[in-house]
């Protein structure tokens, strides 16, 4: 008979998380419209580092999460963050729940952005009833390091890890984080120190997939239990300028001729290691004039792999053929690395609670690793963290044709509400409390 009630009650339970899902799922894909609407550049997405389409976005989502019932405010790295209270009298682990607001140029709609929207549509679905937990939504003010190269400024800023020669790196208009920080927040007397909240006891993100293995599969969700290792440098080319109409090619020192060869090598570079991608995503070309023979290239690279010990062999090599190249043709090359984190494998326990989640919400999922940066990957050494994919119709991303489909928005919502539970009686048992 008792058996008969709690059954029924699970069963009312599910079909309220299903319509609360569908009900989010329909404001996120709103939402995301209307901050794609808003960039540093008319004509294409692109928001970085506290610039004014970032502060906008704040005032635009600051209403939205105040509605919620969150206490909103910025830190002082640019990170906007919202808590949604415990009860009074519980004094149970915070969870985050968190993604980046900023993109890369010429972005999609979704990346990063969503993320943050369905931690905000999650604490819309209590509609004021609290898990036994507070809930941080954080929008972290980059991941992407399109406006200082360096990326995870926002996440690594919370974590304690924005210092040093970080601060020091200069954007295109010769500013430094620092300076940037410091005017965003002399703008910004409110703003809070970035740090952890004490008490926080995990983070969870749901991000766009960017590519095409759960369409391939047919799923709408996956379950995310590591993220390759990644390190981003740049290789400058320096040779001589001259005119290109009276200079022989055999006595040349033409920088481009020579980064355009080693750029060829990257590619052949990286097929030899399996599982490794190599990027050569910017150049700069000096003095940039169609009949002045290129003097100075600088050429930026991105290498990433799952496994450390293979993208350090794979830079390695990349970096040692710009030499072979450079001493060929008698150009000087410099190659530094600026930036490296390491390959991360996410906590083994809450994977499970995002996998069980996604389950009791009626998705089969798969386990996968992320060959993109998130910011769970900057968070994971410090709190136990989970990631939820959403499948990416067409698998492209970092691109204006970037899509998710409101249904499995739906999904990924209906599997949040299942983790809040998971969550709570996950606490409830490592504090020996009442909230299974
Ligand atoms: C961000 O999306 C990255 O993977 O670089
Ligand atoms: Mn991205
Ligand atoms: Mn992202």
């Amino acid at each position: 008979m008792r058996e008969a009630s709690e059954l029924s009650t699970l069963a009312i339970r599910e079909a309220s998380y299903a319509a609360a899902a569908g009900e989010g799922a329909a404001r996120v894909m709103l939402r995301c419209a209307t901050l794609a609407k808003i960039t540093d550049k008319p004509g294409q997405i692109l928001r970085t580092f506290v610039s004014p389409a970032m502060n906008e976005v704040h005032r635009t989502m600051r209403p939205w999460m105040e509605a919620a019932g969150m206490a909103v405010g910025m830190d002082r790295a640019g990170n906007l963050r919202g808590v949604y209270p415990a009860d009074a009298d519980a004094d149970m682990p915070r969870l985050l729940i968190g993604s980046h607001l900023d993109t890369v140029p010429n972005a999609g709609a979704y990346d990063g952005v969503l993320g943050v929207l369905m931690g905000l549509a999650l604490v819309e679905s209590l509609a004021g009833r609290t898990p036994g937990f507070a809930i941080e939504v954080i929008g972290f003010s980059d991941e992407e390091g399109t406006r200082f190269g360096a990326p995870f400024l926002g996440s690594r800023a919370v974590v304690g890890e924005l210092q040093g020669a970080l601060l020091q790196r200069i954007d295109h208009a010769g500013a430094t984080v620092g300076e940037a920080l410091r005017e965003f927040g002399a703008a910004h007397t409110d703003a809070v120190d970035a740090s952890l909240a004490p008490g926080s006891g995990a983070y969870l993100e749901f991000h766009i997939e960017q590519g095409p293995v759960l369409e391939s599969r047919n799923l709408a969700l996956g379950i995310v239990e590591g993220l390759a290792g990644q390190s981003r440098g740049n290789v400058v080319f320096r040779g001589r300028a001259s005119h290109a109409g009276t200079t022989p090619m055999r006595l040349r020192s033409d920088a481009l001729a020579a980064a355009a060869e080693w750029m060829t090598r990257v590619e052949a570079i990286a097929s030899r290691f399996e599982n490794a991608v190599a990027t050569v995503g910017e150049i700069e070309a000096e003095p940039g004039a169609v009949n002045v023979i290129p003097g100075f290239v600088r050429c930026s690279l991105d290498v990433r792999h799952p496994e450390d010990s293979a993208r350090d062999a794979a830079v390695r090599a990349i970096f040692d053929e710009a030499h072979v190249v450079g001493r060929r043709r008698g150009i000087t090359v410099e190659a530094e690395q600026y930036h490296e984190h390491p390959a991360v494998r996410l906590a083994a326990e809450i994977v499970a609670m995002a996998e069980r989640a996604a389950k009791r919400a009626g998705y089969a999922t798969i386990r996968m690793t992320s060959g993109a940066g998130h910011d769970a990957m900057v968070m994971a050494p410090h709190l136990p963290s989970a990631m939820i994919f959403l499948r990416n119709p067409g698998g492209i991303s970092h691109h204006p044709d970037e899509s998710v489909a409101e249904q499995d928005m739906a999904a990924g919502l209906h599997a949040g509400l299942c983790f809040l539970d998971e969550y709570a009686a996950w606490i409830g048992k490592k504090e020996g409390g009442q909230h299974a």
